[in-house]
């Protein structure tokens, strides 16, 4: 009999993933009664709390109030996107943005928008989830090349032609913290005439100067066959996401995103928000901040086991499930917050601690992660 009791498989504990009730309070995060330095949020500069970005969240529902009411199609747009998507696209160095409802929704609309069954896609194994899904959701014929092996990604390009072909790639990997090579990524796609999509969701505000990003590090920004994405809930500190690219492209995808048409508008609370954070982020103190956390992290943890990585993503790999729920535990009562990532977010038997570096840390709260980490090791 068919019923919603007994629709799913019961996963083993091991398995089971917990919406974990929690509340942060500043760096602090309080999980079952216990308050924990937070080394797990990609609210890399703290900005979601910062006073400036709050207020200006505040004042926008007391002008606007809240919802939006209707997709930016529709009556839902207000000049204050405008205004922000022209200010991204000036400090990204492309030409358009376009604003959307999440990093999830844009890769789901712009990869759908992009690809169809007649498309071919190339796509690094350690894509994020939503680059994953956009491409299964565009009918396009897909092939994975192995993390960053650009030698077979070559292979497989001149293997399979096809009219229209796209190289889709993270920028900053989210779940190991290393890096594509935009640099090359783009080399190929004029060697083989494809396009580029680079999502940059971690690079934004915490890699390059000024933290403007892995393809503005690149210095490949505003290139022609180049689609970069990102998102407002991480170093922005608010929610939503941004897709950039030439103006002809911006405009190819207002005509058919069916995540920006057929949804509701961000609220522009939402928005004002993250131009405020943009604000801060422009002024270079708290990216210097960060980037100053994870040269000295990297300083300090010479002698751990750490996958390679020059990001405020620091993946600690220690195996199966069991090892990492324990490293997990041990931190916890030290104090720190950094859960176990498990298959399927990561490969099987690559269970890990994430760690994760944000500007609001302090050198002493690094250095007393640093010492369990070492002493377990
Ligand atoms: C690389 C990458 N792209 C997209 C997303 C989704 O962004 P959002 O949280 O805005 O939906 C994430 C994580 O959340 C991510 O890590």
């Amino acid at each position: 009999m068919i019923d919603t009791r007994n629709w799913f498989e019961t996963l083993p504990p091991t398995r089971q993933r917990k919406l974990l009730s929690s509340q942060r309070n500043g760096l602090n995060i309080e999980v079952g009664g216990q308050s924990l330095v937070n080394f797990a949020s990609n609210d890399y500069l703290g900005l979601s709390q910062h006073p400036d970005v709050c207020s200006a969240a505040k004042d926008a529902v007391d002008t606007f109030g809240l919802g939006s009411g209707a997709s930016r199609l529709v009556s839902g747009d207000s000049p204050l996107f405008h205004a922000f998507e022209r200010n991204l696209a000036d400090w990204k160095g492309f030409e358009a943005c376009l604003l959307v409802g999440s990093g999830m929704l844009a890769n789901l609309g712009l990869l759908q928008s992009l690809a169809d069954r007649h498309t071919v896609i190339f796509a690094d194994k350690l894509n994020h989830a939503s680059l994953v899904d956009g491409a299964r959701l565009s009918g396009a014929k897909v092939h994975r090349y192995p993390h960053l092996n650009l030698r077979i990604l070559a292979q497989q390009l001149q293997q399979y032609p096809a009219k229209n072909r796209i190289i889709v790639s993270d920028g900053v990997f989210s779940m190991d913290g290393d890096t594509a090579d935009v640099v090359s990524l783009l080399r190929l796609a004029e060697e083989y005439d494809t396009l580029v999509v680079i999502d940059d969701a971690h690079g934004a505000g915490t890699v390059g100067a000024g933290g403007k990003g892995l393809v503005n590090q690149a210095n490949m920004m505003g290139h022609a066959r180049l689609i970069e994405v990102g998102t407002l809930g991480k170093s922005f500190g608010s929610y939503g996401a941004y897709i950039l690219g030439t103006a002809s492209m911006i405009e190819g995808l207002k005509q058919r995103m069916r995540t920006l048409i057929y949804t509701t508008a961000l609220p522009v609370a939402v928005l004002v928000a993250a131009q405020a954070a943009l604000d801060i982020i422009k002024q270079g103190e708290v990216v210097h901040v960060l980037q100053g956390h994870i040269a000295y992290f990297l300083s300090q943890t010479k002698a751990l086991n750490l996958l390679p990585s020059h990001t405020p993503i620091q993946p600690m790999i220690l195996g199966s499930d069991e090892q990492a729920l324990a490293a997990s535990a041990l931190l916890k009562e030290c104090g720190f917050f950094v859960p176990a990532i498990r298959p399927p977010t990561v490969p099987e038997g690559q269970a890990r601690l994430r760690i994760t570096l944000s500007a609001l840390h302090n050198r002493q709260q690094i250095d007393a992660l640093v010492k369990v980490l070492l002493n377990r090791a």
